[in-house]
This record gives C-alpha cells, sequence and structure tokens, in this order.
C-alpha cells in the first residue's frame, strides 16, 4: 500500500521538501507519496491528532505549527523535547510520535561539507535568537560545544534562549559580537538578515580566526553578502540548503524505511527550483 506523507503549515505552497521527498522516493523507487496540506494554526491541533484517519503516515510540520504539533505528541524524541517543537511526525501502534530535526540537519551539513571543523576547540557565535537559533544552539550544546556565544539584537530573547541551555551558552547583545569572534571556530547566522527582501547581515569578519566557518541558514539567496564576503576574505564556508537537505533525511528513513542520502544531484535540482 502507497506510503502518505505530506508537509503541513501556513504558507506550504513555498516548502521545498515534496521536491526532496519526491527525489528520493523516486530514486529509491518506493512506493510512496509526499504531497502538501496548507493547515492554519487553528487547526493544527485536530489535524495532527487524526493523521491516521486522513490516511497518512506521517507529515513534515513547518510554520507556525511546530509548538502545536509538539503538543499533542504522545512522545517526543530529545531534541524536540528540549525544544518544545516538532518538525517531523510519525505514527506507530498508533501513537503519534514527534522528532525535532533541524539541529541535526545542521551539524549533518556541517559534517558532510566542512573537513576538520569539528577539532579540539568548540566555540561557536550565534547570531539571532529564534526558533532555528534555538535548535542550532541545542545541537552544538549536545554536540560538546564548550562555549555558544547568542547574539540577538532584542538581548531579552537571547537570555531567555540561553537560559534553557545552560551555562554553555552566555547571551550578548547583537552589537557586542566583534570581541567574541576572535574565539569563535564557527560564526553562524541564525536572523533574518541576508535573506531576499530584507537588508544584508554587515559584520566585520577580519576579527575570526583564519580557520573559523562561516555558516549561514539562509538559502534564498543561496550565496547571501555573509557568505559572499566569508569567501572573498578566504573563510570556510556553508550555505543554508544543505542543513534543509539534510533535516529530511530522519524523517524518510522513518516513513519509507531507506535512509536517503544527500547527493550533489539533490543539491543541483534544489538549487534550480530556487533560481526559477
Ligand atoms: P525563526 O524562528 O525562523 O528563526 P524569528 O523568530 O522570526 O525566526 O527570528 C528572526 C531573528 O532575526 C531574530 O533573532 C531577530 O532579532 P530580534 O529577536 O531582535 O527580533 C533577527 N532579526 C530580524 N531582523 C533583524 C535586524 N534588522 N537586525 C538584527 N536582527 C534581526
Amino acid at each position: 500500500m502507497t506510503v502518505r506523507v505530506c508537509v503541513t503549515g501556513q504558507p506550504v505552497s513555498y516548502s521545498r521538501s515534496p521536491l526532496l521527498h519526491g527525489y528520493w522516493l523516486k530514486a529509491y523507487g518506493i512506493d510512496g507519496s509526499y504531497g502538501r496540506e496548507e493547515v492554519p494554526p487553528e487547526q493544527a491541533a485536530g489535524f495532527y491528532r487524526s493523521l491516521a484517519a486522513r490516511g497518512y503516515a506521517g507529515c513534515n510540520v513547518t510554520a507556525p505549527n511546530k509548538e502545536i504539533a509538539f503538543s499533542v505528541l504522545d512522545e517526543a524524541d530529545e531534541s524536540a523535547a528540549a525544544l518544545g517543537s516538532a518538525n517531523t511526525l510519525w505514527l506507530e501502534d498508533g501513537r503519534l510520535y514527534g522528532a525535532s530535526t533541524d539541529g541535526y540537519g545542521f551539524i549533518a551539513n556541517l559534517d558532510a561539507t566542512v573537513m576538520g571543523w569539528d577539532g579540539a576547540r568548540k566555540a561557536a557565535l550565534v547570531l539571532g535568537a529564534g526558533g532555528a537559533s534555538r535548535a542550532i544552539v541545542h545541537a552544538l550544546v549536545k554536540r560538546g560545544f564548550e562555549r555558544v556565544v547568542l547574539a540577538n539584537r532584542t538581548l531579552e530573547r537571547a537570555e531567555a534562549v540561553a537560559a534553557s541551555f545552560g551555562p554553555a551558552v552566555v547571551p550578548l547583545a547583537f552589537d557586542k559580537v566583534t570581541d567574541v569572534m576572535a574565539d569563535a571556530d564557527i560564526l553562524v547566522n541564525c536572523t533574518s538578515l541576508g535573506m531576499k527582501g530584507a537588508a544584508p547581515l554587515l559584520l566585520d569578519l577580519s576579527p575570526l580566526r583564519p580557520e573559523a566557518v562561516v555558516s549561514d541558514i539562509v538559502y534564498v539567496p543561496l550565496l547571501t553578502p555573509l557568505l559572499k564576503a566569508a569567501a572573498e576574505q578566504g573563510f570556510r564556508t556553508v550555505d543554508g540548503l544543505g542543513m534543509l537537505l539534510h533535516q529530511g533525511v530522519p524523517g524518510f528513513e522513518r516513513w519509507f524505511g531507506v535512509r536517503p542520502e544527500v547527493t550533489a544531484e539533490l543539491r543541483d535540482l534544489l538549487i534550480s527550483d530556487l533560481r526559477a
């Protein structure tokens, strides 16, 4: 029987998940489908509770429903429990399970694209304090990062995120990052700055160590002003598309029973779609 899965949220029209999972379904010759369902937040709890009745084996959850989805789970994985948010749901023995895979996607992409980033020193500077930042900070701490400085325009938001992840995470105002950069092995932009239509992230990168990795979770455009400047100055860079591709791996494996590969061909397919 065809295994049915979908991406849910509002809006879902921008989601690249159907393209991603559709590619894998075809590549592995699996009898499955991956669609989209527009689910407004006020209907979200009911929708996720009735996944089985709707004929779905699971779904992805995108904004603004990730916290609502978490609230109706029977079981949450460690990341979802830590973040209070879930982006990947599946049914098992009639129970609703959920995971948060964004942090996994971020780390898996780093491992896959930057050789030797995971050295002895483990200090990160994360800019932004929204949902993506929380997921990445959690993943970095779990990965053994000893110092994570979290800088945000609204300091109270950085303080709130830092408080959930313990003493390894230090909050800082966004305009005070220069001194901290000298200690960072990785700089991650988790703000919306640099996104198409938004202002660029203007940051003097010269205080960074030459071995530092500069990464951005923004992927439209793929080459953000931050990444362009970093590459020009000789830093290793990691764009936001890889995180999107890798965060889909655990869900696909749960639903369809095959651990899919993130290939160069898949990345090219997504890049063409983003350009279209
Ligand atoms: P998400 O949940 O998708 O990660 P979000 O909650 O909308 O996104 O968060 C966007 C992030 O970009 C926030 O950290 C925001 O800073 P504030 O908390 O101060 O709002 C940051 N951001 C957006 N516009 C910004 C700007 N012009 N300058 C600095 N930071 C900005």
